[in-house]
Order: structure tokens, then C-alpha cells, then sequence
């Protein structure tokens, strides 16, 4: 339970949560913006302190449009409080990954909002947190972060400037794309084309400090800033039971290979699939394996 002496940061409808809650994104407004731990000369010092952890930050440019390949951008050629420096001197995105073991009011921070939001989302029902981390994304104006989806879900704030955030719900992301994700075993930032996706999917959210969205997990997206530097802050986290799903994903991609339309996680088989994932080598011949004993029921 969320204590009742906190007041929530994060202002969530509960209808909507119960409605959309790792379905459908949804936006919300928040006082997160109000926070002098998430002020820009804070942040500052923090990416300063932040170098020798390289893991932990990443510096790219911008892509030069939202289908551009992920990984195709410049990055890596500066720390992230030179790159915080030179912000309206080019475009550079700044990404500062689990604040949370850097400063412990971070740690605070990311405790009061989860608590709150899973509140509000139901409980965990049984299901275990297997990663749970926060960041701050700071970024020059008109920079471009191009299309990908990740495999968790998601709270995001605007705390400084603009930002326009395409998020499409995740049925647009297809069973095979998922597939060939998960059977690489990555946590983050899975490519995918944004030529040819359905729109009809697509949420677009005009984003200005004080305002914040809800991503569900595998939910594709880009994002683009404002005229202005732009100061955003997310918490983000996976279960065992989501874990499970992306091992089940893996699992299909090699059924599949084997000729066989293979069902999407939420099947019976799911248990089986999974755990013949668990051990990643010879994973192709755990696939044949389980093909021949399911045939056999
Ligand atoms: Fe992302």
C-alpha cells in the first residue's frame, strides 16, 4: 500500500488505469516538474558524477528522422555533462539510466511513484519485479529519437520543454517482430520499421512540463523536442511473469521456423515454451524437442 501522508506526484484517473493499464497508452499530468532534484543544474552535477559509469549513460545525436535505424546515430563522443554543456550547440540526447543507484533521494522518488502506481493498476497479482529502474532523458531542441519499442512498462514525465511523443499500442507491433526480439534475449531498445505501421494505432501526446504519459510494454514509439532543451524523467519495470511471455516469444520464433503458427503468449503451452527457452544454448533443438511433444498430446 502507497502510504496515505504522501501526496501522489502523478495525477492517474483511476477508471483509465483499471480501463488501459498496459493496453493502451494514456497521458496524465503530474507535479514531478516542480522538483528541484529534477532541475537542470542538479542534473548537471549528477552527469558529472555519473562518468566513470559508463553502463549506466548513454550520449547520442539526433536521428535525422524518426525511421532512421537506432543504432545508425552518432553516439558515444562525448560524456553526458559535456553533451548537457553543448546543448544549443547541435543536437544531442542525454540518457542517464538508473538513477536510483546514484542518489538516494532518486531511490525515494522511484519508491513513492511505483507504490502509487501499481496501486492504482491492480497490485502485482502474484507476479514479481525482476527490474525496476528510472532515468532522465535530456535532450536539445528538435532532436529526434527514432522508432523502437522496449520491453517494459512505462511512466514518463515532461519536466522542461516540449516534447511530441508517437506511441502506438503494442497490438501494432507484430507476433514475429516480437519473436525476433526476444529470442535475443535484449532488454532494451528493439528496431523495428515505422514504414507501413498502422496509424490507427498511433497516440500522439504534445507533452509540456507537467504532463506525462503512460507506455505500455512492447508499445512503439518516437519522439521528437520542442523548439527548447527538453528535460524528461521515466520509472520503468518488467516482472517474472513478463519475462516469461518474452521466453514464451522466443520459444514461437523457433516453432515457427519449424514450419509450425505457433500461439501467442497467454496459451497453456506457455509454461513448457518458456521454460525450454530457459537455457539459451542449444535453444533451436529445445524447440524441435518441444515441437515433437506437443504434436504428441
Ligand atoms: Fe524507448
Amino acid at each position: 500500500m502507497s502510504n496515505p501522508r504522501v501526496t501522489p506526484l502523478l495525477h492517474l484517473d483511476a477508471e483509465r488505469m483499471k480501463s488501459s493499464f498496459d493496453r493502451v497508452p494514456f497521458g496524465y499530468s503530474h507535479d514531478l516538474h516542480r522538483l528541484d532534484l529534477l532541475s537542470f543544474d542538479n542534473l548537471l552535477k549528477l552527469a558529472e558524477r555519473y562518468v566513470p559509469s559508463t553502463p549506466d549513460w548513454f550520449v547520442a545525436g539526433s536521428a535525422p528522422t524518426p525511421g532512421t535505424k537506432f543504432y545508425s546515430v552518432d553516439h558515444g563522443y562525448l560524456a553526458p555533462h559535456e553533451a548537457m554543456a553543448r546543448l544549443d550547440q547541435g543536437a544531442h540526447r542525454v540518457l542517464l539510466k538508473r538513477l536510483e543507484n546514484h542518489d538516494s533521494a532518486f531511490r525515494d522518488l522511484l519508491d513513492q511513484l511505483f507504490d502509487q502506481v501499481i496501486e492504482l493498476s491492480g497490485g502485482l497479482r502474484g507476479a514479481k519485479v525482476v527490474r525496476r529502474e528510472s532515468a532522465v532523458f535530456i535532450s536539445s531542441g528538435a532532436a529526434i529519437t527514432p522508432f523502437h519499442f522496449d520491453p517494459e512498462i512505462n511512466f514518463f514525465a515532461q519536466i522542461e520543454g516540449e516534447k511530441h511523443y508517437h506511441v502506438y499500442a503494442p497490438v501494432a507491433v507484430s507476433e514475429p517482430e516480437l519473436e525476433r526480439f526476444f529470442v535475443r534475449g535484449m532488454v532494451d531498445i528493439a528496431q523495428i520499421d515505422l514504414a507501413g505501421r498502422d496509424r490507427s494505432h498511433e497516440h500522439v501526446f504534445p507533452l509540456v512540463a507537467g504532463l506525462g504519459l503512460h507506455q505500455p510494454q512492447n508499445a512503439p514509439h518516437w519522439v521528437e523536442t520542442g523548439a527548447t532543451r527538453s528535460i524528461s524523467y521515466s520509472i520503468v519495470w518488467e516482472t517474472d511473469r513478463s519475462r516469461a511471455a518474452g521466453r514464451t516469444r522466443a520459444c514461437n520464433h523457433y516453432l515457427r521456423g519449424l514450419g509450425v503458427n505457433p500461439q501467442p503468449p497467454g496459451h497453456a503451452a506457455d509454461g513448457v515454451k518458456a521454460a525450454s527457452m530457459r537455457a539459451v544454448t542449444p535453444a533451436r533443438m529445445a524447440a524441435g524437442k518441444l515441437l515433437r511433444s506437443l504434436r504428441a498430446r
